[in-house]
Order: C-alpha cells, then sequence, then structure tokens
C-alpha cells in the first residue's frame, strides 16, 4: 500500500490523481491522505516529490469529461474523508474500464458520487442564501461579519460567490471549520471559530426586518419545508427568523385570500438565480400543487447543463421517485437501450420530465402510475421553462403526449406531427415521439417494434440536428 499525501484539495488530488493514473496504481494500491502541508507519494517508506514524478509519468491523455470534474469538485468539499478514494476509484474506472461509467446509476460507487455532490450542492445553496451579515463599525470602514455553520467544510467552494456579489465590502465568514476574510482585494483565509465568538445583533437588523416583512409570502409558510430547507441551526444567525412566529400567526386568512386570487403556478417558486444548481435546490420548497408533497421528491432533471439536445418525458415514475433521478426504472432501461443504439451517452444530453413529481393512486400497498392532468402540467411548466432557459439545447425532443403539451403549450396528435421537426422560434426544433413507457405496454408484437423504430428514428434525427 502506498500513502499519497497531498495538500490545495481538489487542485491538490488532480494533480496527484493526474500522476498516480498515467503510472497505473491501482486505487486498492493507495492510501489518499490530506495533510494540507505537502505533496508527496509515500513509496516503500521512500518519499517520492510530485514534481519528479509527474515530470517523468508516462503521457497520458485525461480523457474524463468536464461534467465529471465539476461534480467531483462538489465531492471534494464532503465532510467525508472517504471522498479522496472514491473520487479516485471513478477516474480510474471512467478511465480505464468504462468512460460511460457515471450513467450506470445502479453502481454502488456511482450512487454514493451523485449523493455526495447533491448533498455538498444542496449546503452550498443553503450557504449562498442563509448566511447573513452584521455590520461592525470600524475605523477604517465598515466590516460585515457573518457565521454560519455549513454541514460540509465547504468555505472554499462558495466564497468565489460572495467575492462577486460584495465585491466592494469588507466581509468576513466564520464557520466552524474555517474562516475567510475579503479586504477588497484578496480572500485570506484563517481557522474556524465556535459560534460565541461570531457577531450578534447590528443596526442592520431592523432595516432587513422591514424587507423581510414586506417580502413575506404566507403562502410560503409550510413548517416542515421551512425547517427542512432552512433547518434550525440557521435560525439563531438569521435576523428576520425573529418575525416568523408572528407572520406565521396572521398568515391564515391571508393564505385563503391570496389562494382565491391567483391561480397556482410553479413560478412562483422558481429562485431569482435560474442555473440548474439553483432550480434543483429550490424545487423542495415548491408547493404550487400537491403532488410533490405525496410523492418521495420531486426530480428535477439530470445530464449535461450545455446540451444541445434535451429529452422531456411525462413524470418520474416509482423508481424515479425512490432515487430522485428521471429515466432510472423499467421505461428509462428501455430508454438506454435506445440511446445506446444511437451511441448517445447520458452525459451528452439533458433529461427531464414535464412533471417533476410522481402522480400516483394507492392500491394497498402499491402506487398506481396516473396521468398528469393538463391543469397540472400548467402548474409544473415554470421548472420546465426554467430549465429549458438555463440549458438552451437547440433541439427538444418530446417522448410523449404530455411532454408535447409541455414544451408546445398546445396539445398535439402524434399522427399529425410523427416524423416532422416543428420549428417553434428562437432557433428551437422540436420532435414528438412514443414515450418508452407506452411502448413497453404495447401487446402486439408487430406494433411494438413499430413503435420502438419510430423512437430510434427519431432519436437519430434530433441527435443529427443537434449535432448540426
Ligand atoms: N417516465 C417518464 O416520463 N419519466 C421518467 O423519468 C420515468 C418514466
Amino acid at each position: 500500500m502506498r500513502t499519497v499525501s497531498f495538500a490545495d484539495g481538489f487542485k491538490g488530488w488532480r494533480n496527484a490523481a493526474r500522476v498516480l493514473l498515467a503510472y497505473k496504481i491501482a486505487p486498492h494500491d493507495i492510501e489518499w491522505q490530506e495533510d494540507g502541508k505537502s505533496s508527496a507519494l509515500l513509496w516503500d517508506d521512500h518519499k517520492i516529490d510530485w514534481q519528479t514524478m509527474g515530470a517523468s509519468a508516462p503521457k497520458l491523455g485525461l480523457n474524463v469529461s468536464r461534467r465529471f470534474l465539476d461534480m467531483a469538485e462538489a465531492v471534494s468539499f464532503h465532510r467525508n474523508p472517504e471522498k479522496w478514494q472514491l473520487l479516485y476509484s471513478l477516474i480510474w474506472r471512467l478511465t480505464y474500464e468504462n468512460p460511460k461509467l457515471l450513467d450506470l446509476s445502479i453502481d454502488e460507487q456511482v450512487q454514493s458520487f451523485l449523493s455526495m455532490e447533491h448533498s455538498v450542492r444542496r449546503d452550498a445553496h443553503k450557504a449562498k442564501a442563509f448566511v447573513r451579515f452584521r455590520k461592525i463599525e470600524q475605523a477604517e470602514g465598515d466590516l460585515y461579519c457573518a457565521w454560519h455553520e455549513p454541514e460540509h467544510p465547504l468555505l472554499a467552494y462558495v466564497a468565489p460567490f460572495f467575492q462577486d456579489r460584495f465585491s466592494v465590502m469588507k466581509w468576513t465568514i466564520l464557520t466552524p471549520d474555517q474562516s475567510v476574510h475579503w479586504d477588497g482585494s484578496v480572500l485570506k483565509w484563517g481557522p474556524g471559530c465556535s459560534q460565541e465568538e461570531g457577531p450578534k445583533g447590528d443596526t442592520l437588523e431592523d432595516l432587513w426586518g422591514c424587507y423581510y416583512k414586506s417580502i413575506f409570502n404566507p403562502a410560503r409558510v409550510k413548517l416542515k419545508a421551512m425547517r427542512s430547507e432552512m433547518p434550525k441551526k440557521y435560525w439563531h444567525s438569521m435576523p428576520e427568523t425573529q418575525l416568523i412566529e408572528e407572520l406565521i400567526f396572521e398568515s391564515d386568512a391571508r393564505v385563503d385570500a391570496m389562494i382565491r386570487a391567483t391561480p397556482a403556478s410553479a413560478a412562483d417558486f422558481i429562485p431569482l438565480v435560474k442555473d440548474l444548481e439553483t432550480l434543483r435546490a429550490a424545487l423542495p420548497s415548491c408547493s404550487a400543487c400537491d403532488l410533490c408533497a405525496k410523492a418521495t421528491q420531486g426530480v428535477f432533471g439530470m445530464g449535461n447543463p450545455r446540451a444541445k439536445l434535451m429529452l422531456v418525458g411525462e413524470q418520474p415514475g416509482e423508481r424515479e421517485d425512490e432515487i430522485g433521478l428521471p429515466f432510472q426504472g423499467p421505461a428509462g432501461q428501455l430508454l438506454q437501450s435506445v440511446l445506446d443504439k444511437a451511441s448517445l451517452g447520458r452525459d451528452e444530453i439533458y433529461m427531464t420530465n414535464a412533471v417533476k413529481a410522481f402522480k400516483h393512486r394507492r392500491e394497498g400497498k402499491r402506487r398506481i402510475h396516473e396521468k398528469p392532468t393538463p391543469r397540472e402540467v400548467g402548474t409544473c411548466k415554470a421548472w420546465l421553462q426554467a430549465e429549458l432557459a438555463s440549458v438552451k439545447p437547440t433541439v427538444v425532443l418530446c417522448l410523449g403526449l404530455t411532454a408535447a403539451l409541455a414544451v408546445l403549450g398546445q396539445s398535439v396528435r402524434l399522427m399529425d406531427v410523427r416524423d416532422k421537426v416543428l420549428d417553434v422560434g428562437n432557433g428551437l426544433k422540436v420532435i414528438v415521439t412514443h414515450h418508452p413507457a407506452h411502448i413497453l405496454r404495447i401487446q402486439d408484437g408487430e406494433e411494438k417494434a413499430a413503435a420502438l423504430l419510430e423512437l430510434e428514428s427519431a432519436l437519430q434525427l434530433a441527435r443529427d440536428l443537434s449535432l448540426a
């Protein structure tokens, strides 16, 4: 067993991994040790310097996608120290075994990777949303100071966000693991601190309280969702939480009035910042309809955030509802075989659904799929529109008529649109074809084969158009 010690977080790990991969040193031969000081490989008790090793390493073009590296960077901020081992195993397998490994959502390592990435991104979103600065007046100018307790040590991951947003202020963020200070030109890193050492009260609080009261939407008061989205541990560092009890007390009558006045739409829950990461993190707080509340979870889209081709299905099925990712169950498997035939990897496209929750009825212990109504499609549509606006595909393949309704904004019949490329403006082309679940339900062999062939050629046409 060789011990790899490295410093500088993800960057250090990536440099080390590149050299180790080139030398074909297998994951089970390495123990990763992040010591924060030096980078070296301890090989049979000899310390070997990276620079020397790297310079004479065999040439290896690292053939892993940008998407993997982005996700791996997020995972590198997870609190679990096993992450380095997991990342190296995955990059090893992607390089030497299966470049499409990330599509294998049944693979245990892929599952751990996805769930760690999800956890870090969610925590980063919370940090961006819930860090509250308090003003500290100083002779040399005001300093804004915040104390926050993230689940993962991810200050370095989110600091660039605050640097961009508050570039002209001097600010400090303290966490139990680390602290960072922005003096208007550079970020300086320091040790963590306890909550008692953090800032308390300030002149900004009244102002912030007034603002929060004015934007407060009583329809959004869902205590359960609020606690899971904004866990109590954050409440003490957020001035507006002092107002919550009072606002909740007044809310019932206001909610009734609002519900009567406005048709429900997910648009009310779409965050101002519309990148996929922020949208995904915001989905659990949507209560535009009651489908998400009855499902295990809302299921957001997945895949390449810059894909030229987007596939839209109807809604998550039972398996997707459990796992939290689209197209994982039987229909997803059929779709996978069609993608394979078209030589398309899941990381080249973006896949999502018209409706984000599994609509079902219960029969004993079984949960039976129910088709969403046009009204439900309309209510949920804002999420799909936000995904379309963020990914900006040039071609959308609608799998089934529910997807077509959501994308085209009107009901169509397959016989009217099959084999057609619909130009819907803004350079976006739409193709409508069968839903794989529909094909699975066809009993007649010939009819089934014909429908499958149609799905295959629609996907191939969509792929070719998206590459043009
Ligand atoms: N059917 C869909 O339309 N979408 C899924 O994600 C799974 C099954």
